[in-house]
């Protein structure tokens, strides 16, 4: 497809497209303050900010994720041009799906970790309340799934950014450029 046919072929809503870049910067963020922990110290303030900033980005990517679901779903998906085959166009909704459920969960968890583990989250100062009492065997469950969660997200993520790749360099169609901004 020529660049000029896939510049003018329909995009996505520029909220979706911002809310999808806004989300990647967001997993970035959140998967770097947490695997990075380490290089602070534990007790050290520069831990408590990796750990801090861990679970707020975590917080924002479910938030958003309802108001990219608004976005998503207000406008119909534009088409892929040319048009791929059903099974690939069922594999991406399995994955895209996936990766929905990986917003939702994943920050849940995380929330309901930190009261097991009775560790308060504040904010402007203010405890928010524990959503279950802390117990340090259901904390060490929850921080089991956690984790696994977060290992199956990056396989997830991996697999959309070489499929949206894949489109865009072998396949030469518009999926990427319908997510990308124009001028
Ligand atoms: C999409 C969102 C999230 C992702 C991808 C994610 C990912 C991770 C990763 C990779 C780890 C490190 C696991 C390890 O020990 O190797 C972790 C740990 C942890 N996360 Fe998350 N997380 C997310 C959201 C949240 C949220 C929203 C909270 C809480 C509000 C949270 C609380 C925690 C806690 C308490 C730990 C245990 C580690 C510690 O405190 O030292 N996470 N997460
Ligand atoms: C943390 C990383 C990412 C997350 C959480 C994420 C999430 C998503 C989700 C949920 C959709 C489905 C939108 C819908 O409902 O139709 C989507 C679509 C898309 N994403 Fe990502 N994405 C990420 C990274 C990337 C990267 C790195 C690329 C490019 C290399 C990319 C390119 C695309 C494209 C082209 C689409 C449209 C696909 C289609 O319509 O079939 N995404 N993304």
């Amino acid at each position: 497809m020529s660049n000029a046919t896939s510049k003018t072929a329909p995009s996505f809503s520029r909220l979706t497209i911002i809310i999808h870049w806004l989300t990647v910067l967001l997993f970035i963020c959140v998967y770097v303050s947490m695997e990075f922990r380490d290089i602070f110290e534990r007790g050290t303030p520069g831990r408590d900010l990796m750990k801090t900033s861990h679970y707020w980005f975590g917080i924002c990517i479910l938030l958003l994720l309802a108001v990219r679901l608004f976005a998503r779903f207000s406008q119909p998906t534009p088409a892929i041009v040319p048009q791929q085959p059903q099974w690939q166009h069922q594999l991406a909704k399995v994955v895209h799906l996936a990766i929905y459920l990986l917003m939702l969960v994943m920050p849940v968890l995380g929330l309901f970790l930190l009261s097991a583990d009775a560790v308060p989250l504040r904010l402007f100062g203010a405890e928010l309340p524990a959503l279950i009492a802390a117990d340090a065997a259901t904390a060490e469950w929850l921080e089991d799934l956690h984790e696994i969660g977060a290992t199956i997200g990056y396989y997830l993520i991996g697999i959309h950014a070489l499929a949206a790749l894949f489109h865009h360099y072998w396949l030469k169609d518009n999926t990427l450029v319908r997510m990308s901004f124009k001028k």
